[in-house]
């Protein structure tokens, strides 16, 4: 356990939001593959904190649901119907042991670029310094709508005024609160009790520990972030899509300093928990999305979607969509084609050009080359699926399995009409409609056999170009026998 660990950190989330304009509530809303939330739990679990609680208030059996699902070790706060930051921190404690002592962190659920790094770097300069309080400040160019940080003569951290409290002396200070703090417990509790709501918003402001804290004689300091970004919160969804935006952008470079060559970041979108192998090249155009890992040297897109899929080392996906499918190392896919849950292709196999596969397991080296359905079957290694080929997996009522063997082709355009067992080294004849098993070395052709009728065009079509054209044809035939041009006795 680090030495610097907080004890605890409180995640406010009990705001309403009301700017997305939405149903969902706000720190619901997504981007790099999870919830603003989600974003703000894993930065607190960075730390190492012993607990981690959630201030809900606002569609709560929602936020609660998803904190359960997401980490089920959060402790969640309902927060009353007193309003403000102050009060919201007061209910994140009261979920806490009552003899928490040691260092308090409070963030919020829509801060989504906020790194646990930096709540690791605030909580040691906080330990170090000794302060009762540290918050994290920035300076901005346009500070409006932000509590301002006001310093006393010596430059010391004084205390927070709120935007609708401030003077207009204050309103031109350029330096902010983030909302990002670090506390010692007990000063926390303490001065929590004593704040009360007499301000522009009648809420119970947490900032006012600040001052409380220096009228104790104890200390406050300041930690200026560089980097804006991680404090930045998402107010509306245009706050939400750059966010969005500037996430993935660190997400790629953290990709691209490790190996990857990413050729166009900016049209390339990738979730935080996507993994990917060194020298792995991500082209234009590519979202590689939830739990996806991609092996080294492989080479995906360009216009690819991987949602929840494996690619191994080396394999090739050419504008595809994939979604819970794996596919083996050294395998191609695309371009064209849409990999369902449970498809899963061996090394060095092939899906090529639009084919739709389900819940196929496609065996090494074997190939499903151009225009199938691949719905609820088992293809053997080396086996060769022709053009065409639809596995009818459906009757109307139930889904039915089946299976081709090892090294086994089966013709172009069949249908095999599910549950059929093709075993290993047999061959299916092209246009086949298969109802029944095949067994080894043997050759399955199940259609109609070719009848040609002689003359049918000429009594059935007669006096159209067809016609015409066969009795040119039939006249050219037969001219070799009685007149032979020189060419011919040449050969
Ligand atoms: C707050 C700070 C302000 C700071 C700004 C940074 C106070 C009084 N003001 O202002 O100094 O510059 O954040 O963004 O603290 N929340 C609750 N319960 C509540 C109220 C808020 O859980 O009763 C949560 C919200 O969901 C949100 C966070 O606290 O995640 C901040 O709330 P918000 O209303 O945005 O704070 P501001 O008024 O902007
Ligand atoms: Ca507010």
């Amino acid at each position: 356990m680090n030495a610097a660990a907080p004890a605890a950190v409180i995640v406010l989330a009990a705001g309403e939001g009301t700017r997305m304009k939405s149903s969902t509530p706000k720190v619901l809303h997504r981007i790099g593959g999870t919830t603003l939330l989600g974003h703000a739990v894993r930065a607190a679990r960075a730390t190492r904190a012993e607990h981690v609680s959630v201030v809900v208030r606002h569609e709560r059996d929602r936020v609660v649901e998803f904190c359960a699902a997401f980490d089920p070790d959060l402790v969640i706060a309902d927060q009353d119907d007193v309003k403000g930051t102050g009060r919201a921190v007061e209910c994140g404690l009261e979920v806490l042991p009552a003899d928490l002592t040691g260092t308090v962190l409070v963030t919020y659920g829509d801060v989504p670029l906020l790194t646990g790094e930096t709540l690791v770097a605030l909580t040691e300069a906080h330990t170090t310094s000794g302060s009762a309080v540290s918050v994290i400040t920035a300076h901005l160019a346009d500070p409006s709508g932000y509590g301002r940080v006001v310093r006393d003569a010596d430059g010391h951290v004084a205390r927070i005024v709120e935007q609708k409290d401030a003077s207009d002396d204050e309103r031109a200070i350029t330096e902010i609160n983030s909302g990002i703090y670090a506390f010692d417990a007990d000063l926390l509790r303490e001065a929590l009790a004593r704040v009360g709501t007499d301000n522009a918003q009648g809420e119970k402001y947490l900032t006012d520990v600040v001052q409380i804290a220096r009228e104790s004689g104890r200390a406050v300091s300041a930690h200026v972030v560089d980097d804006p970004w991680q404090t930045e919160g998402v107010n509306d969804r245009v706050q939400l899509a750059q966010l969005g935006r500037v996430l993935n952008q660190r997400v790629c470079e953290r990709h691209m300093r490790a190996g990857v060559t990413i050729v166009d970041p900016a049209t390339t979108w990738i979730d935080v928990d996507v993994s990917i192998g060194r020298d792995a090249t991500i082209l234009p155009g590519t979202q590689l999305l939830g739990a996806t890992s991609i092996g080294a040297e492989a080479v995906i897109g360009p216009e690819v979607t991987l949602t929840d899929t494996e690619v191994g080392d080396g394999a090739e996906v050419t504008r595809a969509v994939a979604n819970l499918a794996v596919v083996g190392p050294g395998a191609t896919v695309g371009p064209y084609s849409y990999l369902r849950p449970g498809t899963r292709l061996g090394a060095r196999g092939k899906i090529g050009g639009f084919v739709e596969t389900k819940n196929a397991e496609i065996g090494e080296g074997a190939k499903v080359p151009h225009l199938t359905y691949a719905g609820d079957v088992t293809i053997g290694e080396g086996a060769n699926i022709g053009a065409g080929t639809v596995f009818a997996n459906y009757d109307g009522v139930a889904k039915h399995h089946s299976s081709v063997g090892a090294h086994s082709f089966v013709g172009s355009h069949t249908v095999v009409v599910s549950p059929v067992d093709i075993a290993d080294g047999a061959y299916v004849g092209a246009g086949s409609a298969l109802t029944q098993d095949v067994e080894p070395g043997q050759i399955a052709v199940a259609r109609a056999r070719q009848r040609n009728i002689d003359g049918w065009v000429a009594r059935a079509r007669a006096g159209t170009r067809t016609a015409d054209a066969a009795a040119r044809a039939r006249a050219d035939r037969q001219s070799p026998d009685t007149e032979p041009t020189p060419e011919d006795t040449d050969r």
